[in-house]
């Protein structure tokens, strides 16, 4: 029998409609759209307005969007990770609330939290299902609302993320298409440089963690900036070397979406040139686990069957790493 591959048949995503520019930041906090344009190639982000929804509001949106383009009927769907740091709740899990308002009946569902590698740990343990041979349609959600922990007073990180994100469905491929190889990692001593202070089981919500603004995401930006820089572009270039692939073997980088300054040291390292980089960045910002299915939504049309792609990510924990897989369709 031929070896079963994972291959995303389909890919889909969604972004609230409310658009907070840079221009609006500025009346927000002390900063300028100069600032911001230069130091992170952000224009514009997405804002999650609507009263009582959280991520699965966006999960929602992508899962049906899913299952109308690959034609799939909800019952036939047997899993669905969802990675998220801005889960509806702490439990139950944001997928099991997705799964019963999709209609993914005969699905099972949990979270997978990777801040901004969850969509990529989350790819690699969707994969290892279908490579299993056990399981035959899986879809792997990346989504948050990060502006539910944005301190909108401090300009260091509430010029930086957005919300929204998107989903992918994987099915077993014995063409050789799908995922190939993936160079995966994490290092909790990165901890204290990205993180929320309050609200976990160490350090629960009380009044004072409130008054204290404990609930909102800490970053010390140029500490992760330089492991970032470095680490994704580190793992981007062990998984080529390890398939034998040059810069032009690569048809596209699908990068997390934190910073263009950290892409663009990504893709010079790799050797590629910047016509080969989905970029998204300058209208949503950084959606976390939302950034990287966002890309493959946006660039869909532009994917051949065959073409090489290397999606790569670098985030809080610290957590990071790079997935190389051969894309399994033309454009519809
Ligand atoms: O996706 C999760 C992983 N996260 C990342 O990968 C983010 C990595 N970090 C970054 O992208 C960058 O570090 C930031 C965009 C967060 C910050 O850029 P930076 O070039 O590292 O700036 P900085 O923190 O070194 O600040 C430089 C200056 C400071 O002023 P002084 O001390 O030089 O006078 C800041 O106070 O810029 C000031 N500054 C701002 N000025 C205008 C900081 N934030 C702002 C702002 N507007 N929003």
């Amino acid at each position: 029998m031929s070896k079963i591959s994972a291959a995303i048949t389909g890919v889909s995503g969604y972004v609230p409609d409310y658009i907070l520019t840079n221009q609006e930041l500025e009346t927000m906090v002390e900063t300028n759209d100069e600032w911001i344009v230069t130091r992170t190639g952000i224009k514009e982000r997405r804002i999650l307005k609507k009263e009582g929804e959280g991520t699965s509001y966006i999960v929602n949106q992508a899962v049906r969007d899913l299952l109308q383009k690959t034609n799939t009927s909800p019952e036939e769907v047997e899993l669905i990770i969802v990675a998220t740091t801005t889960p509806d709740m702490v439990f139950p899990a944001t997928a099991n609330l997705v799964a019963n308002e999709t209609g993914l009946v005969n699905a099972f569902g949990y979270d997978l939290q990777a801040a901004c590698s969850g969509f990529l740990f989350a790819l690699s343990t969707g994969a290892k299902y279908i490579e299993s041979g056990r399981y035959k349609k899986v879809i792997i959600a990346g989504a948050d609302k990060m502006s539910s922990i944005i301190n909108y007073e401090d300009r260091t990180t509430c010029i930086i993320f957005g919300d929204g994100g998107g989903a992918v469905m994987l099915e077993p491929n014995t063409e050789g298409f799908g995922i190939i190889d993936e160079v995966l990692k994490s290092d909790g001593s990165g901890a204290p440089f990205l993180h929320m202070k309050a609200g976990g089981s160490r350090r629960p919500a009380t009044h004072e963690t409130v008054a204290n603004k404990e609930h909102y995401a800490y970053q010390e930006g140029t500490t992760v900036f330089k492991f970032a820089v470095k680490g994704m572009a580190d793992v981007a270039a062990e998984v080529m070397e390890r398939n034998q692939l040059t810069g032009d073997d690569v048809a596209w980088l699908v990068p997390h979406q934190a910073n263009k300054r950290i892409i663009d040291a990504t893709s010079s390292r790799m050797n590629i040139g910047s016509d080969k980089v989905m970029i998204n960045i300058d209208r949503y910002g950084n959606t976390t686990s939302g950034t990287l299915p966002l890309c493959l939504w946006d660039y869909e049309n532009q994917l051949r069957k065959g073409d090489n792609i290397i999606l790569a990510a670098f985030g809080g924990g610290f957590t990071w790493g790079s997935i190389y897989l051969k894309w399994a369709y033309d454009p519809q």
